[in-house]
């Protein structure tokens, strides 16, 4: 199994790359499950201009969608050819949300909640576009409808046939189209709308709303198709024949001609089945548990910093059993990542102390904060030459060791954001380092969602705990490189070109070393 997810994710790298060079931090990789839910805004919006001309009733459904379209192409047709091709764009980034959440074993361990609260979402939006290509009532129409019933009545459900509704014109009533509109209108968006938010219970500040260039982008795209390529319909429904040519919308409808060549029993087995399988996926096998993170009461001073920090909301503030009104932070293990960033939140990671064991508030016991500083002091004394450099290196981009040599030493964190700032001030300042690199997942894409944000945020001095503003910014550079160990590189290569050029210029100059800048340091 983990050898398929490894497979997967390698077929994803090279599109991620390519998304990444063009688009950054706003590459819609990083947004696929956000850009879900802008979609289905799109949706929404056309969809409640459609219905206010749509017509609940046998003879006039066909209709009022065909003078909608033909007569207001400008306005209604192009809200209906939205409303479509929007609902089609959904699918495809659902589609790549759950292949890219699998590959990269987001599915598994304590994250499995999010796995499995969003396979309910799947079923709902397959029923949403089912009932409203049902609701055109032209021949595709009656093919799913007729196609729907008899896969329902396979099932021991009804006890009056379904399909018996869709014999003659006069065995359907007017009533099915009420139905039908609730369904789609009121009844599974509103199931859906529960569906998201319980699917995003368990993760602290979703990104629920995509960064404004790519929504904008999104919607000028869907716009330019809706006028290029209008949203037809067939010719009208006709229960006396059968339906002849049928132009499918596979996004939605692949389910039909699978039934048409195995029969309902393959289709349920497969649509079951599936489920099943989705279902099944966290724990197979189950992730082996790294230890969480720990809490010591003594150090704990209850600053509710790791609390904000946690991206998958696993800290909770309880009385301190200590110290009287104040607060300590309490891990739930069910909830924790291990991911190490409320280590580097922390106030008490401070690296400046002389205590001679550091203990930090809160940190991961298989990478406490003594064993990090203890490294990267290590990293620091090993280095020699002109440019010195030492890379903090998240484990889940490119591997650090590869840019390592004389002047280069590298140390490895579990995520960007477990880096205490004051680590970077202590190795400039205590360790007479030159130059810093923070490394990590590519920008917006971090592996524990936060991580990359936070350091930002620190290092800009806009979070607590911030990097002080006598820490010199131009030695320090971030490079959200993610895989690609080539850009690494040149981010390590650039900062070391930039001190020797300063260094070079304060020699020519006769100067000591220069004050701190004010600016933060930049990608790459
Ligand atoms: C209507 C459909 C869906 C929508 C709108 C949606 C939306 C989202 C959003 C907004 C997030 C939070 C992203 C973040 O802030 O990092 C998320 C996370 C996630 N989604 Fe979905 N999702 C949908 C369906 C699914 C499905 C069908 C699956 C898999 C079966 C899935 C798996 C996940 C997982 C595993 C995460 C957690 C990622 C993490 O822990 O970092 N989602 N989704
Ligand atoms: S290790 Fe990560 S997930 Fe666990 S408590 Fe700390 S910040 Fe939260
Ligand atoms: S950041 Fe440290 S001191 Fe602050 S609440 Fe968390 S464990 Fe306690």
């Amino acid at each position: 199994m983990q050898a398929l997810l490894r497979l997967l994710r390698r077929g994803f790298e090279p599109l991620e790359a390519v998304g990444y060079r063009l688009f950054g931090g706003e590459s819609p990789f990083h947004h696929l499950g956000a850009l879900t839910i802008y979609l289905f805004w799109i949706v929404l919006v056309s969809g409640i201009y459609v219905f206010a001309f749509y017509h609940t009733s046998v003879a006039g459904a066909y209709e009022s969608v065909q003078r909608l379209t033909e007569e207001q192409w400008w306005l209604g047709g192009v809200m209906r050819s939205l409303h479509r091709y929007a609902s089609d764009a959904a699918v495809l980034t659902l589609g790549l949300h759950i292949f890219r959440e699998l590959s990269r074993d987001h599915h598994r361990g304590p994250r499995w909640f999010s796995w499995i609260t969003g396979v309910p979402n799947l079923w709902m939006v397959y029923m949403l576009g089912i009932t409203g290509y049902w609701m055109v009532w032209d021949e595709l129409a009656q093919y799913i409808a007729v196609a729907t019933a008899e896969l329902l009545d396979w099932l021991p459900i009804f006890t009056d046939p379904m399909a018996r509704n869709f014999l003659t014109e006069g065995s359907l009533g007017d009533r099915f189209f009420t139905l039908l509109a609730f369904l789609h209108l009121l009844g599974l968006p509103l199931i859906l709308v529960g569906t998201v938010w319980l699917h995003i219970q368990r993760i602290s500040r979703p990104r629920i709303n995509p960064p404004r260039r790519l929504a904008l982008g999104t919607l000028l795209a869907l716009l330019a198709l809706s006028f290029v390529q209008p949203a037809s319909s067939h010719a009208p429904a006709d229960l006396t024949r059968a339906p002849q040519v049928l132009s499918l919308d596979w996004f939605y409808l692949a389910i039909y001609p699978l039934y048409d060549l195995f029969g309902a029993a393959v289709v349920w087995g497969v649509l079951w089945g599936g489920t099943l399988l989705l279902c099944a996926l966290p724990w197979l096998p189950p992730r082996r548990r790294e230890s969480v993170a720990e809490v010591d009461p003594a150090w704990c001073n209850g600053c509710r910093r790791c609390f904000g920090d946690c991206p998958y909301g696993a800290i909770e503030m309880a009385p301190h059993p200590d110290k009287r009104g104040k607060e300590i932070s309490v891990v739930d293990p069910a909830l924790c990542v291990s991911c190490g960033i409320c280590e580097g939140a922390c106030p008490s990671a401070t690296p400046f102390r002389s205590v001679r064991e550091l203990v930090s508030g809160i940190e991961l016991p298989q990478y406490p904060v003594q064993v990090l500083r203890e490294r990267a002091r290590a990293a620091a004394r090993r280095l020699s030459g002109p440019v010195r450099i030492v890379v903090f290196g998240c484990r889940h981009a490119a591997d650090p060791a590869q840019v390592t040599g004389p002047d280069t030493a590298s140390v490895p964190l579990v995520c960007a954001g477990m880096l205490p700032p004051s680590l970077v001030e202590y190795l400039i300042r205590r360790e007479g380092v030159d130059g810093v690199v923070i490394s990590g997942c590519r920008a917006g894409d971090c592996e524990y969602r936060l991580g990359t944000r936070w350091v930002e945020e620190r290092l800009a001095g806009t979070r607590e705990p911030h990097l002080r503003r006598n820490v010199p910014r131009e030695r320090i550079a971030v490079c959200w490189s993610g895989p690609d160990a080539a850009m690494l590189r040149a981010c390590v290569d650039g900062l070391r070109a930039r001190l020797a050029a300063r260094s070079r210029a304060d020699e020519a100059g006769g100067g000591a070393r220069p004050p701190a800048a004010a600016a933060g340091g930049g990608h790459g």
